[in-house]
C-alpha cells in the first residue's frame, strides 16, 4: 500500500512504529521500497557518504534533484522525502518555496525535510500553505555543524531540552507533518514524542520515537569514516563489496574470468573470409 502523509498520521494514533532509510540512486531506492520500508529520505547526508564530502554543507539543489529523481524512478509504495540542502531555505521564504517546489517538480519528492525550529517556522508554513508536505528535524542538525562546534548530543541541559521541546511544538504547530529528532537524549525525546501529535522519527534518539531512520551505507557498514554509537549495523555489506571486488580482480588477472559462459557465439568460418 503507497505510504503518505496520512499513513504517517495514522500510524501515529494507532501506535504502529515507522520504518525510515536514506537512498539516493535507482537500484537501493528499489530495493529498500520492495522491502517494505515506509519512507526514504534523500538525505543531503548525500554529501558525505555518496559524494565524499566531509559534511553536508556542499550539497546544492541540483545535487538534491539530481539523486531524489533517480530515487522516485525506484519507488512505488515508499513515501519520498527529500532534504532541502543547506542555504535553499534560510536565505528567505521566498527561496524555500520556490526551492520546495523544485524538489517535487523536478525531484519528485512528495514531501521535504528541513533543519531548524522557531526560525524556520515562516518557512515551513509557507511551503505548506503550497501544498508540499514537510518533515522537521531537530537536534544535531548537520547544517549547523559549524555553529555547534561539530557533531554532538544535544539537549542534555534543562534549558536545551526545554529548548527542544518548545521547538517541537513551534514545527507542529507550523504544519510539519512529522519531525526528525537526530542524537537527543532517550528520556527527552519520548518527552517529545509524547507532546507532539505529529510522528517523531529518531536517529540516535532511542526507542520511544514513533519511528526510526538510518543512513543505509551506514546500517550495511559500507561508510567506515565515521560511525556514531546509534548506528547497528544489520550486515557487513561493504565488506562483502571488498571481497567480491578483490575476487574480481583476481580473476582478470589470471585469466578465468570471463569463462565461456559469459561469452557470444557466432559462425566462425565468417572470419576465413575477413580480411
Ligand atoms: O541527511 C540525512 O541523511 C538526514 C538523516 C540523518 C536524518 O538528515
Amino acid at each position: 500500500m503507497k505510504n503518505t502523509v496520512v499513513t504517517f498520521q495514522e500510524a501515529k494514533q494507532k501506535g504502529e512504529k515507522l520504518s525510515m532509510l536514506t537512498a539516493y540512486d535507482y537500484s537501493t531506492a528499489k530495493l529498500i521500497d520492495e522491502a517494505g520500508v515506509n519512507a526514504i529520505l534523500v538525505g543531503d547526508s548525500l554529501g558525505m557518504v555518496v559524494l565524499g564530502y566531509e559534511d553536508t554543507l556542499s550539497v546544492t539543489m541540483e545535487d538534491m534533484i539530481h539523486h531524489s529523481a533517480a530515487v522516485a524512478r525506484g519507488i512505488k509504495d515508499t513515501l519520498l522525502i527529500t532534504d532541502m540542502p543547506f542555504m535553499s531555505y534560510q536565505t528567505s521564504v521566498y527561496d524555500a518555496v520556490v526551492n520546495a517546489g523544485r524538489l517535487v517538480k523536478e525531484g519528485r519528492a512528495q514531501a521535504v525535510k528541513l533543519e531548524g525550529g522557531k526560525e524556520v517556522c515562516p518557512q515551513i508554513r509557507a511551503i505548506v500553505n503550497a501544498s508540499i508536505p514537510v518533515c522537521a528535524h531537530l537536534g544535531l542538525t548537520p547544517q549547523s555543524v559549524n555553529a555547534f562546534g561539530g557533531f554532538k548530543v544535544q539537549g542534555k541541559g534543562e534549558a536545551a531540552a526545554q529548548k527542544l521541546l518548545d521547538e517541537a511544538r513551534a514545527v507542529e504547530e507550523a504544519g510539519a507533518f512529522a519531525l526528525v529528532l537526530e542524537c537527543v537524549p532517550k528520556a527527552l525525546a519520548e518527552k517529545i514524542t509524547e507532546t507532539v501529535h505529529i510522528p517523531t522519527i529518531g536517529i540516535g534518539a532511542g526507542a520511544g520515537c514513533d519511528g526510526q531512520v538510518l543512513v543505509y551505507q551506514d546500517m550495511l557498514a559500507m561508510y567506515a569514516n565515521m560511525k556514531p554509537k546509534f548506528v547497528k549495523q544489520f550486515a557487513q555489506v561493504g565488506e562483502e563489496m571488498r571481497n567480491a571486488f578483490a575476487a574480481y580482480r583476481k580473476e582478470v588477472a589470471d585469466g578465468t574470468f570471463p569463462g565461456e559462459e559469459h561469452t557470444f557465439k557466432m559462425d566462425e568460418s565468417i572470419l576465413d573470409r575477413l580480411y
